[in-house]
C-alpha cells in the first residue's frame, strides 16, 4: 500500500504558531485522508525523538475503536493520534489513557463551557451519549517503548452520521455541534488538548503521584453509586460502581456485598 503523504496545510502552520506546549505536538502530521491516524502513528518506528509527535486527519477512512470496531470519522470530527515515550513504567499506561481523557474535558470546558463526564476508563459523555473515545496502543517490541494515545471527538458533524453504524447499543453518540448548537475551531481545540495533556503528563512525571489524576478522574466522573454492567474480560459483572483506586482500577460492590477490582477493561454499560 502506498503510504499517504501528510499535507502541509495552512493547519499545521496556525496549529504551530498558537501552540504553547514544549512537547506535544511539536512534530505534526496533518493529512486531508486517511485511513487511521492511530495505525499512522503506531507504523513510525519507536524513537525517543517521537515523543509528542501527533498525527492528525480531516478525515478517516478506516477509523479504529477500541475491542476490533470500526470509528466513523467523517469530515468535521477531531481525529488524532499523539505518541507518547513513556518515562514510566508500563503499568502505568491506563494513566496515559485518563490524562488523555482529562485534557479532553477541558479542553471541551474551556471552548465551550460544556461539563463533559467520564466513563471508565476512556468514554467522554455529553448528557449521557457519547462525544469522545480514547484509544490507546502500546508499542514495545523493541527496548524503547511506544504509546499511541488516539483520540476521536465528534465535533463538527452530525450524529446521525454515527448512530446509524453503532455496535454498541448501550450508548448513543452525541457531538459537540449538536451539545453546542455551534461548531468549533478545531485548530483550537486541538491545541487546548494538547496543552492540557502536557500539563497532566509533566505533572504526572514530576510528582510520580497517580492520586491527583485518580482524584481529577473522579470528579470528573458521575460513574460512582450507580449500577453498571462491567466486562472483565469476557465476563460481565454487575454491580454498584463505588470506587476508583490509586492503579486506576475499577472497584465494583457485588450483590453478595463482595468488593471486585477490574483491571481489565473491555465494556461499562451505566443503568
Ligand atoms: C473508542 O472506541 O471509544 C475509541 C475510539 C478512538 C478513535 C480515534 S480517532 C483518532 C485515532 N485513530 C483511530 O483510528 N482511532 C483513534
Amino acid at each position: 500500500m502506498r503510504k499517504p503523504k501528510p499535507n502541509e496545510s495552512i493547519f499545521k502552520t496556525r496549529l504551530s504558531k498558537l501552540l504553547r506546549t514544549k512537547k506535544l505536538g511539536k512534530s505534526i502530521y496533518v493529512f486531508n485522508e486517511l485511513d487511521s491516524t492511530q495505525d499512522y502513528a503506531n507504523s513510525l518506528p519507536n524513537n525517543e525523538s517521537l515523543h509528542g509527535t501527533t498525527v492528525i486527519a480531516r478525515k478517516q477512512n478506516m477509523g479504529k475503536g477500541r475491542i476490533g470496531r470500526t470509528w466513523i470519522s467523517p469530515e468535521g470530527g477531531l481525529w488524532m493520534s499523539i505518541i507518547i515515550i513513556p518515562d514510566f513504567s508500563l503499568a502505568d499506561i491506563i494513566f496515559t489513557q485518563f490524562i488523555g481523557s482529562l485534557a479532553v474535558v477541558d479542553a471541551v470546558f474551556e471552548n465551550t463551557k460544556i461539563n463533559c463526564k467520564l466513563m471508565w476508563p476512556n468514554d467522554i459523555l455529553i448528557n449521557g451519549k457519547k462525544v469522545c473515545g480514547i484509544l490507546t496502543d502500546v508499542n514495545a517490541e523493541n527496548e524503547i517503548k511506544k504509546i499511541v494515545v488516539g483520540i476521536g471527538l465528534n465535533a463538527n458533524i452530525e450524529s446521525s452520521s454515527i448512530n446509524n453504524y453503532l455496535t454498541d447499543v448501550n450508548l448513543k453518540a452525541t457531538t459537540l455541534r449538536e451539545e453546542y448548537g455551534n461548531d468549533i475551531d478545531l485548530i483550537i481545540l486541538i491545541k487546548s488538548i494538547l496543552e492540557r495533556m502536557e500539563y497532566y503528563y509533566d505533572d504526572f512525571l514530576s510528582s510520580g503521584n497517580t492520586l491527583e489524576i485518580v482524584d481529577r478522574w473522579k470528579e470528573k466522573s458521575d460513574m460512582f453509586g450507580k449500577k453498571a454492567i462491567v466486562y472483565d474480560g469476557n465476563q460481565q459483572v454487575m454491580g454498584e460502581i463505588i470506587d476508583l483506586d490509586q492503579n486506576g482500577a475499577l472497584l465494583m460492590k457485588l450483590s453478595d456485598t463482595s468488593i471486585r477490582k477490574i483491571i481489565y477493561y473491555d465494556n461499562v454499560s451505566l443503568h
